[in-house]
């Protein structure tokens, strides 16, 4: 695995201050210390094409090994070039690879996930491994509801048939899906719409929904969850959509007190989304990141379990089995991310207008960015990478 983030972040006290809120009803009603900020030379590509370069470098992996990429994300680029080409082009990966981009919200990397298991089970690899990237950027209007909830970033993860940090199994897995309309982002928007409560409400239905097909696929016999599992994480919007989450997972197993196991299971994945907010398709998999630097030694050879939702709505509860030495390459993660320029909230605010003004801008800027890759602007019509 391998990450990237943008390289600012601004903390929800100042954020709660700024709208007239009290802090805690960000820091502890919603569970987020601090939300990532990207930059005017951050996008989609951008961010997928750093977390996949991190990954590679991350397991000594070289381009030529991969024949397949994916990129999961919401926060598409273009309707029909898809993100992946991009990191194709930047990352020089094979032209024998299949590549292509994939959406169902904050499921849309999962929905690549189990497409490259699915290649690998089928004997379809021959040798080569997949490059699954889940890359979005998480955007409310300012002073919305669901401000509080944005974040960016990208994870991006390589499967192979010997895998070196978890051993999924996608074959047992309860889905859910439903058409709702609790989540969306209009073609004419950047700006995501939600209906907020009923979101929370959709969230909970699924987590439901899908744990019960997994008990159904498995059979009654198999011992509740919070007994099965070294750790349950979630997708996260917000550390406390895990935690109602959680409460409703095990309430289905007769459990009425979650509080026990939301702090042993729960919470030790909870650290990285809690300083990066949301991360639409990648938030699921930066818990899994953060969880595997913070506890991978403890975790060793133990079953976890993971659930991925997507608002319209799909998810799907699944499983696996962390493998010894996985916390190895990630011991740097939370260094890394205690790197980040903390902006005030006008800092905040400037970013977020001045991210509006490159991708209307028609001609690239003058300047080049010193860090490779990063969003020039556009070009007759294209988008120019520096
Ligand atoms: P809100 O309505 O402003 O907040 O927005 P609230 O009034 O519901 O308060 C939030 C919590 O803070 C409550 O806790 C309050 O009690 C508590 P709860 O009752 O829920 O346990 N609180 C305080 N706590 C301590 N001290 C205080 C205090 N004051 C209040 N002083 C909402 C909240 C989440 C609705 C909003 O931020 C929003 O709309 N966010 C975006 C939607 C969202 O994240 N939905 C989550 C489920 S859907 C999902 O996860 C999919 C998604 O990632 C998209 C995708 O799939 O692509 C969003």
């Amino acid at each position: 695995m391998g990450f990237a983030l943008p390289n600012a972040y601004v903390a929800l006290s100042d954020l709660a201050a700024a709208r007239g809120v009290a802090p805690e009803k960000y820091t502890e009603g919603l569970g987020t210390l601090a939300m990532a900020v990207p930059g005017p030379d951050d996008d989609t590509v951008t961010l997928a094409t750093r977390a996949a370069a991190d990954a590679l470098a991350r397991g000594g992996i070289s381009p030529d090994e991969i024949g397949f990429v994916v990129v999961g994300t919401e926060t598409a680029v273009d309707h029909s070039k898809p993100v992946a080409s991009f990191v194709q082009g930047h990352l020089g990966i094979p032209t024998g690879a299949r590549v292509f981009e994939t959406k169902h919200a904050c499921y849309g990397g999962t929905a690549g996930l189990f497409s490259a298991l699915d290649w690998i089970d089928a004997g379809r690899a021959r040798g080569k491994k997949a490059l699954v990237i889940c890359s979005d950027i998480a955007r409310y209007g300012l002073g919305t509801p669901g401000e509080p909830t944005q974040g960016g970033g990208a994870v991006a993860m390589i499967v192979s048939e010997s895998p070196r940090l978890v051993r999924l199994d996608g074959a047992s897995t309860g889905r859910y899906s439903k058409d709702v309309f609790d989540f969306w982002r209009p073609l004419d928007s950047k700006d995501a719409k939600v209906d907020g409560r009923y979101s929370v409400e959709c969230y909970l239905d699924a987590v439901r929904g899908a744990y019960s097909a997994l008990r159904g696929l498995e059979g009654a016999s198999e011992r509740p969850a919070s007994a099965r599992f070294a750790a349950m994480l979630y997708h996260v919007p917000y550390g406390k959509m895990a935690r109602k989450a959680h409460a409703a997972l095990v309430e289905s197993d007769g459990e009425t007190d979650s509080t026990a196991t939301f702090s042993r299971l729960v919470a030790p994945g909870l650290r990285l989304p809690s300083v990066v907010g949301n991360v639409y398709t990648a938030s699921l998999y930066l818990s899994l990141l953060g969880l595997l630097s913070s506890d991978g030694e403890r975790l060793a050879g133990q079953a976890i379990s993971l659930f991925s939702y997507g608002s319209g709505s799909c998810s799907e509860l699944f499983t696996g089995e962390v493998v010894p030495g996985a916390h190895e390459s990630l011991r740097d993660v939370f260094e890394l991310v205690a790197r980040r320029e903390k902006l005030d909230v006008a800092g905040y605010e400037a970013r977020f207008r001045a991210r509006d003004i490159r991708e209307l801008a028609k001609t690239p800027l003058e300047s080049m960015p010193s860090t490779t890759p990063h969003f020039h602007g556009i070009r007759d019509d294209k988008r120019v990478y520096a």
